[in-house]
């Protein structure tokens, strides 16, 4: 993995742990970062050692692990922005975080502080999303004059309603976890020392299975999300006829097959 001034990558088995690193400005996010974690993340797709990778936020300047997971864009920076400077922001992220959404190892944030602006966008990107005690999660954009940039209008909505969505952006009041969990935007919430812990716990479940399959999984879920059900339905029929056609197939039906236990999933 290449060395890069904002992230940490860190890797455990099967397990990349990625850390958004700026200790200075609790890991907002600049432009450079955005760079940064796009070159990060297409390393890591290419990397066949990894099939989960848990996004996270590295300690602030006083080595404090669960003050923030990331709070927000960079306000120093956009201040001075023009509008076609903001778009070009806005569009930099989008990439990075469709990579989040769409790369074929799964990707789970592990909130650990706080989740603001494109703090709680990015933790959005990600399959699943796992929170500290302690997190706090907020789309605060209109008390800055903005809306959110990084996609937060738009899958925020579609994680936990529109109603929700609408109250949390028109009123830039933050979230604790608990609520977090309560409206569905969080899966679980651990105490802030198990965080880690959990979410690599999590991960190697998910390793423990056909990781081809799990990648297919993830894109049928993905695809059909926004198509109407007949043709999502079709779509998947498609991909199950694909991952019909592999070793991993063979495995793990042939290990139910012969009442083994072990298996060798090898696909990916
Ligand atoms: N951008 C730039 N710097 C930031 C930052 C951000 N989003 N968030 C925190 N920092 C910096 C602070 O300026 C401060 O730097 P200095 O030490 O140099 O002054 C340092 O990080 C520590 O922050 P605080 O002293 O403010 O820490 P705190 O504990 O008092 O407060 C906080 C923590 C409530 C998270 C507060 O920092 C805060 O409100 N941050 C901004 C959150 C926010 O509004 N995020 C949304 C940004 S807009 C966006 O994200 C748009 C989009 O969708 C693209």
């Amino acid at each position: 993995m290449a060395e890069y001034n904002n992230l940490k990558i860190e890797k455990d088995g099967a397990t990349a742990v990625l850390s958004i690193a700026r200790p200075n400005a609790l890991n907002a996010l600049n432009s450079e970062t955005i760079g940064e974690l796009n070159s990060a993340l297409s390393e890591i797709e290419a990397d066949d050692s990894v099939k989960v990778l848990i996004v996270t936020g590295g300690p602030d300047k006083k080595d404090n692990p669960y003050k923030s997971f990331v709070a927000g864009a960079d306000i120093k920076e956009m201040y001075d922005f023009t509008a076609p400077e903001a778009r070009a922001f806005g569009m930099r992220a989008a990439e990075p975080f469709f990579k989040l959404m769409n790369m074929r190892q799964v990707t789970i944030a592990a909130v650990n502080g706080f989740a603001l602006g494109g703090g709680c966008e990015i933790a959005m990107a990600c399959d699943i999303r796992l929170a500290s005690d302690n997190a706090i999660f907020g789309q605060p954009e209109v008390g800055l004059g903005i809306i959110p940039g990084f996609g937060g209008t738009q899958r925020l909505a579609r994680l936990v309603g529109m109603g929700r969505a609408k109250e949390m952006i028109f009123t830039a009041s933050n979230i604790d976890a608990e609520e977090a969990y309560r409206i569905g935007l969080v899966n679980h919430v651990y105490p802030k020392e198990e965080l880690m812990a959990e979410a690599k716990k999590l991960a190697e479940k998910i390793e423990r299975n056909a990781s081809y399959a799990v990648s297919v999984a993830k894109a049928a879920i993905n695809n059909g999300y926004d198509m109407d059900i007949k043709n999502a339905v079709e779509m998947e029929a498609n991909l199950f006829g694909v991952v019909n056609d592999t070793h991993d197939k063979k495995e793990g039906m042939g290990a139910f097959i012969e009442g083994r236990k072990e298996k060798n999933f090898t696909d990916f």
